[in-house]
């Protein structure tokens, strides 16, 4: 619901658990009064404090009075160089060249449903009643530009999508230095942070610090949202726990560089900001032209962060993740990736597949190494026509032979990248994103393809639409293997040039809607050696992403649980994977590995040639285990126990929607002598139903009060079980 009031000038989003009230002073400015847990009628007007603090805190012109300042109000969107002081989610050049922006209110509208972004990934709604817009434009009268501020607040879920979009309606070019998707400030800094740093094969380490003073920043430079920071934030009381408390949790819609950063300002208030990255990033808008910043997304918890993390994961699992896949189970896979590496040929695959079949494994996906001539990592990317020394009766033959055992079948492609040593390179030696008489520099023996530019994407979609219009596939795995370097695009003006990184990704969202609309039968599990740009712009377009290339089971626990602060079990994959393992050289117990892996998206990648009978026989369990218990992973409900970051153990619960069904993860990682006892209490049961554990019927509450012990017969390292609770 949203209200505006006309004499207050207040307005106020509201749903049945939160509220968030903006308000227009001195007729003007539009400033931030509250965000937080529902107040049915805000009755306060303008209480913020009405001093100028100081001197060193500057007055608009017609404000000399002293009622208001940049410096100091909590606004709703911040522009630099008219006094506020603060970091800030605007900044522009002007045809003088200076830089100063002040913006005020000059009208708005509220609008049932949610309006389309054009060309950017978002959040969306189904129907117009699950959601009300908010849409103010602010104007900056001697600057000739306008800002639109989109709100949109869910009716049924605790979230506020926000985005901005400013026009230039002057008569000369101006370049946006800075276009931030929103600006919340808060009015204290009793925050704790909690982010997802991570990189290669270590996303996602959940981390908790005390909010300071000063400027806190979390970005990235790489031209992907990437596996060392993931574009989320939340700031949490700091006697949240994963049970209860308040969280405020911050994540952008994009896949390219971004930024989120908090300042405590000197009067201890907090502003977070996030967005594009204005490293590298400028924008000359014309006269009459637009820019549209991406959306993030808003939630907010007074539940703990299990709370908050299960919005994200209901909001991204029904309202970002589109087509027929998205209320769909998913297929069990296996991969060759780890099995064969570039070594293959179609009788190992066709074999591989016969005994993935047999195992009951649904689907099988031919990784990396099938086109050009890649027996290695250093040729081929952008040659997209099969290998026949390796499938000498080509893909179709293939993938018509593995579905004939009933599987489905699953292709890699690495779309955006070149090798310098590819057909597609003599060709085209300067398609990929270079600066002319400046060295590029190589990762993975590959450059980038420039995807901001029309004809490479063309040439692209047209190899690739050839292969998927010939050959059935059911499955592809879009795999990103490094990160942006030299970013230029060869054509584009210089004034320009520093366009190119978001042109990329505006370019590839094209690419990629395209391409889902042509193939909607097609499953995309969105890849960059393994979760380096797992993001919810990528989701999107693609349901599912692969995690990371660590498919360790104790380093996975670690990855997954960071990763459930914000993605869903469903869009989460893992594999069960050989021992030892291949990136790690660790071993675990085969149940312990299939179990984390089981946590989620599962997949199988063992070597199945190489396995006994009885090697295969001891897989076949968990396969049928997650069958049958495949919805409740994949639909229910998340439940963070126990922390890995924080404790030798780590446990999680899902629970289906109809509270019948609970699965309890549980696992012990070092083996300890007098170990302390673990009684985990459950959550997320009906306090009167009994349930079935073990045999034995117990109540809900007294699951969920008294609870269980958990690691009195787990003995050895590694090591892990699941319970299975049912409502009798
Ligand atoms: C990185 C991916 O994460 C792996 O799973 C595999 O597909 C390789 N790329 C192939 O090059």
């Amino acid at each position: 619901m949203i209200i505006f009031n006309k004499e207050k000038k207040q307005f106020h989003l509201s749903n049945n658990n939160m509220s968030y009230v903006m308000e227009i002073i001195e007729n003007k400015y539009l400033v931030h009064v509250y965000n937080g847990k529902k107040i049915q009628e805000f009755c306060q007007q303008n209480v913020y404090p009405q001093n100028g603090r100081s001197s060193f805190s500057p007055n608009p012109k017609e404000l000399e009075s002293g009622k208001f300042s940049y410096d100091l109000w909590p606004q709703e969107y911040s522009a630099s160089g008219a006094g506020d002081y603060r970091e800030t989610a605007f900044n522009a050049t002007y045809p003088d060249g200076t830089q100063a922006t002040s913006l005020t209110y000059k009208s708005h509208k509220i609008l049932a449903g949610k309006p389309e972004l054009e060309g950017l990934p978002q959040v969306y709604v189904e129907d117009k009643d699950e959601a009300s817009t908010l849409v103010v434009t602010l104007e900056d009268i001697y600057r000739e530009i306008e800002v639109d501020l989109n709100y949109t607040i869910y009716h049924d879920r605790d979230v506020l999508a926000r985005s901005a979009k400013v026009r230039n309606i002057s008569k000369e070019n101006m370049k946006l230095e800075r276009i931030l998707s929103a600006n919340f400030d808060f009015p204290h800094m009793n925050y704790d942070v909690i982010q997802l740093p991570g990189t290669w094969a270590k996303e996602k380490q959940l981390k908790r610090s005390p909010l300071s003073h000063g400027i806190f920043k979390l970005d990235s430079k790489r031209g992907a949202s990437s596996s060392a920071q993931q574009p989320f934030m939340a700031l949490a009381t700091s006697n949240t726990t994963d049970f209860s408390g308040e969280a405020h949790g911050f994540h952008f819609i994009y896949s390219g560089n971004f930024k989120i950063v908090t300042e405590v300002d000197i009067f201890e208030q907090t502003r977070v900001l996030l967005g594009i990255n204005d490293y590298q990033f400028n924008w000359t808008l014309k006269p009459g032209e637009c820019f549209q910043a991406p959306e993030m997304v808003y939630v907010y918890s007074d539940k703990g962060l299990n709370h908050m993390s299960q919005t994200f994961h209901s909001l991204y699992r029904e309202r970002l993740v589109r087509g027929k896949f998205r209320d769909q189970e998913r297929p069990i896979l296996t991969n060759n990736w780890e099995t064969t590496y570039f070594d293959f040929n179609e009788e190992k695959l066709l074999d591989l597949a016969e005994n993935a079949k047999n195992l009951g494994v649904e689907l099988f996906v031919l990784d990396d190494g099938w086109f050009g001539k890649r027996n290695d990592d250093t040729t081929s990317l952008g040659d997209w026509n099969v290998d026949t020394s390796k499938l000498p009766k080509g893909l179709k033959n293939l993938s018509v032979k593995i579905k004939e055992k009933g599987l489905k079948f699953g292709l890699w492609f690495e779309p955006e990248m070149i090798s310098p040593v590819s057909d597609l390179f003599k060709k085209h030696p300067d398609w990929h994103l270079h600066i002319n008489e400046f060295p590029s520099s190589l990762a993975r023996n590959q450059y980038v393809l420039d995807f901001s530019r029309q004809e490479v994407r063309d040439y692209i979609f047209d190899k690739m639409t050839t292969i998927l219009d010939e050959v059935p596939v059911d499955y592809i795995k879009w795999d990103f293997n490094r990160n942006l370097t030299e970013v230029a695009s060869v054509g584009r003006l210089a004034e320009n040039q520093q366009e190119t990184t978001h042109r990329y990704y505006l370019g590839l969202y094209d690419f990629l809607e395209k391409l889902i609309a042509r193939y909607p039968d097609i499953l995309f599990e969105n890849c960059s050696g393994g979760g380096g740009r797992f993001d919810p712009g990528m989701a999107y377009y693609m349901p599912q992403s692969w995690t990371s290339d660590n498919t360790d089971a104790v380093d996975r626990m670690k990855i997954q649980y960071g990763n459930s602060l914000v993605y869903p079990t469903i869009m989460t994959c893992a594999q069960l994977s050989d021992v030892p393992n291949h990136q790690l050289n660790r071993i675990t117990d085969l149940e312990t590995r299939a179990l984390v892996a089981m946590s989620a998206n599962f997949g199988v990648m063992l070597d199945l040639d190489k396995k006994t009978k009885a090697e295969l026989e001891a897989v076949k369990p968990f396969i049928e285990w997650y069958k049958e218990n495949r919805s409740t992973i994949q639909f229910g409900d998340f439940y963070r126990l126990m922390s890995p970051f924080d404790t030798n153990y780590a446990s999680w619960l899902i629970v289906d929607k109809e509270q019948e069904i609970a699965l309890l993860y549980f696992f012990q990682i070092l083996s300890n002598v007098s170990h302390p006892h673990i009684r985990l209490q459950l959550t997320g049961l009906q306090e009167n139903a009994f349930y079935e554990v073990d045999g034995q019927l117990i109540s809900g509450e007294e699951l969920m009060n008294y609870g269980l012990y958990m690691n009195g017969d787990l003995s050895g390292d590694f090591k892990g079980k699941v319970l299975t609770i049912r409502r009798k």
